[in-house]
């Protein structure tokens, strides 16, 4: 299912995390999530799937521990384009015994949760089909029922794992922010309409009804700062857009609102109110 990370849209398509250890976390990536290295230099590497970055992993100066109760990532989610990947990744787990946090049926997709390292925090998931979701009115039904372990293992055991397979994406982001209604509202200048709320503490945010490219919430605390620039976590995410006019349209749209924003060849610098740090660039 391709339609929501594409056309018109406005979505999520890489981040980058300043890390403390990045042998470590590079090996991490590449064993254990099976992403490949495209590029990799003294202070970064970039990592992706088929040649495709999703993910850079940085050493900032003076990197210190991402203190607690802050701003920044709450997990990334790396979309599978099939079902029954999801069940081999999950073999692939149990095999190398790596430790899984959670698992989730949401009613729009079957997501299993795990940490990374450095204690970043990440989804792997596959989409139920969108025939199969329920709407009242414009928000969709999520749900939060047991992961099918069992159907989901069966259906990958023929799978061998070769690494994530072509056509893994990053599905959507969550972040913590330390007010939902502004964050919102500026996401909402970008274009994005909320699709789902969850006990005033979290909100769903998509484009073209899709179930979510981004979940906000406070779980770290009403009025969270945000983590010093050299602290490990979230660094910044990118979100693509399909042509210059809508990326010019976003540039106004934000200076209007006095939202911070820069443009420097092609590329939006950004932030949201919660100091999440976003860049935006044409698909
Ligand atoms: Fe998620």
């Amino acid at each position: 299912m391709n339609k929501f990370h594409t056309g018109s849209l406005i979505y999520p398509v890489d981040l980058c995390l300043n890390v403390k250890d990045l042998d470590k976390m590079v090996e991490f990536y590449n064993d254990t999530m099976g992403f490949d290295v495209i590029t990799k230099e003294e202070k970064g590497v970039q990592m992706g799937v088929a040649g495709k970055k999703i993910l850079s992993l940085v050493r900032p100066d003076n990197v210190i521990q991402k203190p607690p109760r802050r701003t920044g990532l709450y997990h990334f989610a790396i979309l599978l384009p099939e079902r029954k990947y999801l069940g081999s990744f999950i073999n692939h787990l149990r095999n190398n015994n790596a430790p899984v946090t959670g698992g989730a049926d949401h009613e729009v997709s079957e997501a299993l949760y795990l940490q990374d390292p450095e204690d970043n925090g990440i989804e792997v998931y596959s989409d139920i089909p969108d025939s199969q979701w329920t709407w009242q009115g414009d928000q969709v039904n999520m749900g939060s029922e047991p992961l099918d372990f069992r159907g989901l293992m069966e259906i990958g055991k023929d799978i061998e794992w070769k690494g994530m397979p072509e056509g893994t994406k990053l599905g959507h982001m969550h972040l913590h922010v330390s007010e939902l209604e502004e964050a919102f509202l500026f996401y909402n200048t970008l274009g994005f309409q909320r699709v789902a709320e969850m006990g005033g503490t979290a909100n769903f945010i998509s484009t073209g009804g899709y179930h979510h490219h981004i979940g906000l919430n406070v779980w770290n605390g009403k009025g969270a700062d945000s983590a010093p620039e050299n602290a490990t976590g979230l660094r910044y995410y990118t979100l693509a857009v399909s042509g210059e006019e809508r990326l010019e349209n976003i540039f106004k749209r934000l200076a209007e609102k006095n939202y911070y924003v820069t443009s420097e060849e092609g590329v939006l610098y950004t932030q949201d109110p919660s100091g999440n740090r976003i860049q935006i660039e044409i698909a």
